[in-house]
């Protein structure tokens, strides 16, 4: 999930404190139909994995982002990234979810969103209010989160990219056609 997007697609390296380099990875942008995969469960904790999230947080941090799913990175994986803590001067607060389950969706709120999936776009969207998810980190540990506001918001949008749901898919028929066809010029160049 987004803040105002910028395209991602240059690769650069840097090496993170564990010691294994780090890059930049290219964000899918609709249409392309890798967004539209279900994301398998993960099941091996390794350094594959920590290398794949250490990559994740590099690039939504880029970008800039609040959140990152691997499917858009081109990555069929049920793990997403997300960090809400958008002040300058707040401490980062990220969070890896990796094979997260709903325990609880209450209530309903609607919020402008934007996904790095979509530059530019930026749609009112209706969401849970208040969430309760239970995950694993990216060490294989399981954790349960209760969430409002702004974080769980971008829980729900992230988990959508899970299941290969986007944004448009929560928008009127008429909002649908005109994000498709803004996306499709923008491709266009
Ligand atoms: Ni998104």
């Amino acid at each position: 999930m987004l803040l105002p997007a910028a395209d991602v697609k240059k690769v650069e390296t840097s090496t993170s404190s564990r010691g294994y380099s780090m890059a930049l990875r290219t964000i899918l942008h609709y249409p392309d139909k890798r967004l539209r995969e279900l994301a398998q469960p993960v099941n091996r904790f390794d350094g594959d994995l920590a290398k794949l999230v250490a990559d994740m947080a590099e690039t939504m941090y880029a970008a800039p982002g609040v959140g990152l799913a691997a499917p858009q990175i081109g990555v069929s994986m049920r793990i997403f990234l997300v960090d809400v803590a958008t002040g300058e001067d707040q401490p980062s607060d990220l969070r890896t979810f990796v094979n997260p389950v709903f325990l609880e969706r209450v209530g309903e709120v609607r919020c402008e969103e934007g996904c790095l999936s979509f530059p530019g776009v930026h749609e009112e969207i209706t969401r849970a209010e208040r969430v309760a998810v239970r995950a694993l980190d990216a060490e294989g540990q399981r954790f349960e989160l209760e969430a409002e506001g702004l974080l769980a918001i971008a829980i729900q949008h992230e988990h959508d990219h899970l299941e290969g749901k986007l944004m448009v898919d929560h928008l009127s028929l008429l909002r649908r056609r005109l994000v498709h066809r803004a996306m499709m010029k923008r491709a266009a160049g």
